[in-house]
């Protein structure tokens, strides 16, 4: 067999390590030849290609990012995109493709499937949002970075009595925050999951400056104000994928915490820091993890899965199952976090 290897969607850490187990696995075990396609989605297009060997994958699995090189590109928007995927997969002669990224990676796997490509995908992403997975490779390291923010912004606010407010990512899901905001003891976390009113917050945390003059405020970005169906974005640009490029609501928090408290307040985006740099050890166990089965499943010609992690296990799942769903954060894990408001 011809397998291509492509990644797709926003990077994270971990992606490497995927790709080096897939190849791995594909060439040592079964004998495989293994083309990378490189920039996503938009590669398979466009037929841009680079060989994979075991020589080439040396030494990327504490790398971060990808050596294929990613992109958010969605082919169902161009009526010949299809033909030009078709004519790739000919012209290098491949029989499946492993797909590794996030959502909206596996949507357009499950797409192609109807259209006749073969292929088995890897759960990425730092955002923790893709269901029937317990975990997905990224994410422990984006918590990772988020806690050391966190843990370091005290000091600072503490020195300088302030609110500081922390922004993180995660999508329509407030998985960062939530864990990052546990971990690094916050004051106040906002989550998408849980419409916030401003008015609330700064009760809770006047009431907390009579105590302690400082505070900590993580709010993932797809927050909203109760109320509010769109979150609060400063961009009002959408992504290839018809979604709203977020970031903004922690200048807006800040402001209105400043207004109604009268405490001076800063705030951090952490932005793509939390998706840069090396994964952690558990992201790259993980992506092995999930880079070997996808190997297996593709020898054992088993297409239109997606691997998966329940429990300590590693299993599979009919892609079918995970497209157009969002997993939420788990409201005992945020009632837990809540615990410690105030
Ligand atoms: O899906 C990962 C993610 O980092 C989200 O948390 C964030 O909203 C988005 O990607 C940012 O995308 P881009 O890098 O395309 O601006």
């Amino acid at each position: 067999m011809r397998v291509g290897i492509l990644t797709s969607g926003g990077d994270c850490p971990g992606l490497n390590a995927a790709i080096r187990a897939a190849t791995r696995r594909l060439i040592s075990k079964y004998d495989f030849e293994v083309v990378g396609i490189k920039n996503g989605i938009s590669g398979l297009v466009y037929g841009q290609t680079e060989p994979l060997s075991l020589y080439s994958v040396s030494g990327i699995l504490p790398k971060g990012g990808t050596i294929l090189g990613t992109s958010r590109y969605n082919p169902f928007e161009n009526a010949d995109d299809l033909e030009k995927i078709r004519s790739t997969l000919q012209k290098y002669e491949l029989d499946a493709l492993v797909i590794i990224g996030d959502v909206d990676a596996i949507n357009v796997a499950h797409r192609l499937a109807e259209h006749g490509v073969k292929s088995v995908c890897i759960p990425t992403t730092i955002d923790n949002d893709i269901v029937e997975t317990d975990m997905t490779p990224g994410f422990d390291t984006a918590v990772n970075i988020a806690t050391e923010a966190i843990d370091r912004l005290h000091s600072t606010a503490d020195s300088h009595h302030r609110i500081m407010v922390v922004e993180v990512m995660g999508r329509d899901t407030g998985w960062i925050a939530t864990m990052a905001g546990l971990a690094g003891g916050a004051d106040c976390i906002l989550i998408p999951e849980v419409p916030f009113s401003i008015d609330e917050v700064s009760e809770l945390l006047s009431k907390r400056h009579k105590r302690r003059k400082f505070s900590i405020v993580v709010v993932a970005e797809g927050a909203k104000p109760k109320g509010h169906d769109e979150p609060i974005t400063k961009a009002k640009r959408r992504d290839a994928f018809g979604h709203q490029v977020l970031g903004g609501i922690g200048e807006y928090i800040a402001g209105e915490l400043e207004k109604r408290t009268g405490m001076e307040t800063r705030v951090a985006v952490l932005g793509h820091i939390q998706r840069g740099g090396t994964p952690t050890p558990y992201d790259r166990v993980l992506a092995a993890r999930f880079g070997v089965r996808a190997a297996d499943l593709l020898a054992e010609k088993r297409f239109g899965l997606m691997t998966a992690l329940k429990g300590t296990h590693i299993t599979e799942v009919p892609v079918e199952k995970v497209v157009g769903r969002v997993k939420a954060v788990d409201p005992e894990l945020y009632e837990i976090s809540s615990v410690f408001f105030g």
